[in-house]
């Protein structure tokens, strides 16, 4: 099999060079095309970071205002596939829906099939744009209520909100902390290089298939509970321990037994070895939305303590395993009115400039392969093929 070397997981192989992202897992360091992600969160709009994952600059004004209004006016379906969501049943996961989503988005743009320069130009402000409505779609559809049209007069942001909470027969109000929160999120996740699921955009896109089925590959890769699912584990994980009545002491106990096969969801990272800077992000943001919905303070509460009673224990800090970007995100969308199924979906929203970055870095590489890796056989070795009637 020549040389090959057994790296499960990939937690040693690079699989590209890239000039997107930066991270410095030990340091907590997380830079998009050089810029610290603090003054990211704190300066920029999710559209201007998006324009700097995949541009690799900061837009001038104009660039901007002229980027903004392009997407502005991309962002309404077709209207056959209103007919779309309706095929699914009411309370689907709107991750699958989703997904499929961008697949039926595909067959209704043919920019990107042919793959030149104006084509994925076209491709990429159509996804930022359509991905907002597929998944506020995808919500209302969930819940039996009307889908509104997208409005151009507002931004990015009050957009996707309003066609998720909005009504037709009544005019929506802002509250601009929630506004400001959810885009400093999704600036959070706009990109974090070779995760799973952009590892998977890149490997379905190296093969020359479409923007839309690499990044619907990317939609589907993020939904896994040790990926992007992560934020409604942690949710979920938190309303257990409360519902059961168990100390924290007890569960992290239960946890590090590693009888009951539970994690501490929200903790752990492959490359951070230290607090994730987006977690340290997050956990400021959390007390202010969360003013707007006492009622959830409880769990909040709840989960500084276990991340209190994980950071002081042995077996966390033996293996280095702080709170990650998942451990808070989801109390702050669960107080801005997402119910828990909604939070994987906000995380692919905000990973979507990421994906798109790492497909078109991957396609502009004169140097690129088809992602192939090689595996360690350790099954049978040849045998003769035994007709049925002779078989025991
Ligand atoms: N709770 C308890 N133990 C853990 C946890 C955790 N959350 N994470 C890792 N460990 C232990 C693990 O059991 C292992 O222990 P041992 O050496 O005794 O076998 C050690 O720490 C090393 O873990 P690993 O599984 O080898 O690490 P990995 O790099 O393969 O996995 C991870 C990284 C994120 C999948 C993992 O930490 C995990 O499952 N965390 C919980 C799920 C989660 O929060 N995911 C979100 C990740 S951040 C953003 C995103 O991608 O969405």
């Amino acid at each position: 099999t020549g040389n090959v070397t057994y790296d499960p997981g990939f937690a040693n192989t690079a699989s590209t060079k890239s000039a997107i992202t930066f991270i410095d897992g030990d340091a907590g360091i997380l830079r998009f095309r050089g810029y610290p992600i603090e003054q990211l969160a704190k300066q920029s709009t999710f559209l201007e970071t998006a324009y700097l994952v995949i541009y690799g600059e900061l837009p001038s004004a104009q660039q901007l205002s002229e980027w903004e209004d392009r997407i502005r006016r991309k962002t309404m379906l077709d209207e056959r596939m209103r007919e779309f969501f309706r095929m699914f049943p009411r309370r689907s996961h709107p991750m699958p829906v989703l997904a499929s989503g961008l697949m039926m988005l595909s067959t209704f743009s043919f920019d990107s099939l042919n793959d030149t320069p104006e084509g994925i130009e076209k491709a990429t402000e159509r996804l930022l744009a359509k991905v907002p409505t597929l998944a506020a779609y995808g919500y209302k559809n969930s819940r039996g209520e009307a889908m509104l049209y997208p409005d151009n007069s507002l931004s990015y942001i009050e957009n996707f909100l309003r066609m998720s909470f909005g009504y037709p027969t009544e005019p929506y109000e802002f509250n601009d902390e929630i506004t400001r929160a959810l885009d400093v999120l999704l600036i959070l996740h706009a990109d974090h290089e070779q995760n799973c699921s952009s590892s998977t955009v890149r490997l379905i896109g190296s093969s020359g298939a479409n923007i839309y089925a690499s990044i619907a590959g990317g939609v589907n890769a993020l939904s896994g509970p040790l990926h992007g699912g992560a934020n409604q584990a942690v949710l979920e994980m938190l309303e257990a321990i409360r519902a059961s009545g168990i100390s924290v002491k007890d569960y992290v106990q239960q946890v590090k037994d590693k009888k009951a096969g539970i994690k501490l969801m929200g903790f752990g990272h492959r490359i951070y070895k230290n607090y994730d800077p987006r977690a340290a992000i997050i956990k400021q943001h959390a007390d202010a939305v969360l003013r707007l919905k006492e009622g959830r303070r409880d769990l909040l509460n709840l989960a500084t303590e276990l991340e209190q009673t994980a950071l002081e224990d042995p077996y966390f800090q033996e293996r280095k395993l702080y709170p990650n970007v998942d451990f808070y995100s989801g109390l702050i969308y669960e107080a801005m009115g997402f119910p828990k199924e909604m939070f994987t979906v906000l995380f692919a929203i905000g990973r979507l400039p990421g994906w798109i970055a790492q497909w078109r870095e991957m396609r502009a590489d004169p140097g690129r392969k088809i992602g192939r890796p090689r595996q360690v056989y350790v099954g049978e070795p040849e045998r003769a093929y035994v007709p049925i009637e002779d078989r025991t």
